[in-house]
């Protein structure tokens, strides 16, 4: 059946790579940016070439105006939203505690506490509607690390983790799943000046032995917006090649 999926912040980065999985599983895709509209239309262009249905949705994700006005859009050009992926990030400071302020935790809880609410809200009603919804957000493996001069970031994550499980718990009933994708550091486009020494570092503590693809994300995403995973509700999937073992 083919179903509207909505990804937030899907011009680069792992979000690109859901959205395209989206559409080679025959889903129409909401393309969300906030300013690279050069890429999202892209994006949307690569989809369409391949036979899938996409369009870009600008709007600052952190703004219930915006994402009200977006939903819109995208329903009268898609169809309502089946599947929710709450992906967006701004920048993610290092601060060590003595620079850390009240303001950088806000900062961060405004993208993974704050957006997936007001979209969650939004498209709440056609899910219960159709007695069908996914919202996947995508967490962190930062939860389980404690990273540190990291606090803002993490907290912000751990946040998003509880608040899924009790969506969980509360949307159970009505058919509509809740989970969360937590990925290890997968290199996008934003690691391109990542030092070498950092990211062999980080590669020798993974259990498989090597960074994982945007792609090993989006394949997990699919599988949970699949109807395949009917029964899966309020869980953390680590897609990190077993770096959070203990
Ligand atoms: N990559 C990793 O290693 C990794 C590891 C663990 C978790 N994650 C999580 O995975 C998710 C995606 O991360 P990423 O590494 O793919 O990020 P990214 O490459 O930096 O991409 C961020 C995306 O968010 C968009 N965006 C920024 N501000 C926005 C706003 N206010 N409203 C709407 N869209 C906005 C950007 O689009 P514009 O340019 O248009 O603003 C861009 O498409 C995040 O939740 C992140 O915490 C990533």
């Amino acid at each position: 059946m083919q179903r509207t999926t909505l990804v937030t912040g899907a011009s680069r980065g792992l979000g690109a790579a859901i959205a395209l999985e989206q559409a080679a599983q025959g889903n129409k895709v909401a393309v969300n940016y906030c300013s690279s509209n050069d890429a999202a239309e892209q994006l949307c262009a690569r989809i369409r070439l391949a036979g899938g249905v996409a369009m870009p949705f600008q709007a600052d994700v952190r703004d219930e105006a915006q994402i009200d006005h977006m939903i819109g859009e995208i329903e009268k050009a898609l169809g309502g939203v089946d599947v929710l992926v709450a992906n967006a990030t701004g920048p993610q400071p290092m601060l060590s505690i003595e620079e850390q302020t009240w303001q950088a935790y806000l900062d961060q809880l405004e993208f993974f506490v704050k957006s997936p609410l007001l979209l969650l809200k939004r498209v709440l009603p056609g899910m219960r509607q159709r007695s069908f919804g996914r919202i996947i957000n995508i967490g962190s493996e930062v939860m389980e690390l404690g990273n540190p001069r990291f606090a803002n970031y993490v907290a912000a994550k751990g946040a998003q983790l509880g608040m899924t499980r009790s969506w969980a718990r509360e949307l159970g009933p009505t058919g509509i799943t809740v989970n969360l994708v937590a990925p290890g550091w997968i290199p996008v486009e934003r690691h391109a000046e990542a030092a070498a020494d950092e990211l062999e570092a980080y590669r020798l503590g993974v259990p498989l032995g090597y960074q994982g693809a945007p792609l090993d994300i989006a394949k997990m995403v699919a599988f949970l917006a699949s109807d395949e995973a009917r029964f899966l509700t309020g869980q953390k999937f680590s897609v990190n090649g077993g770096n959070t073992l203990s």
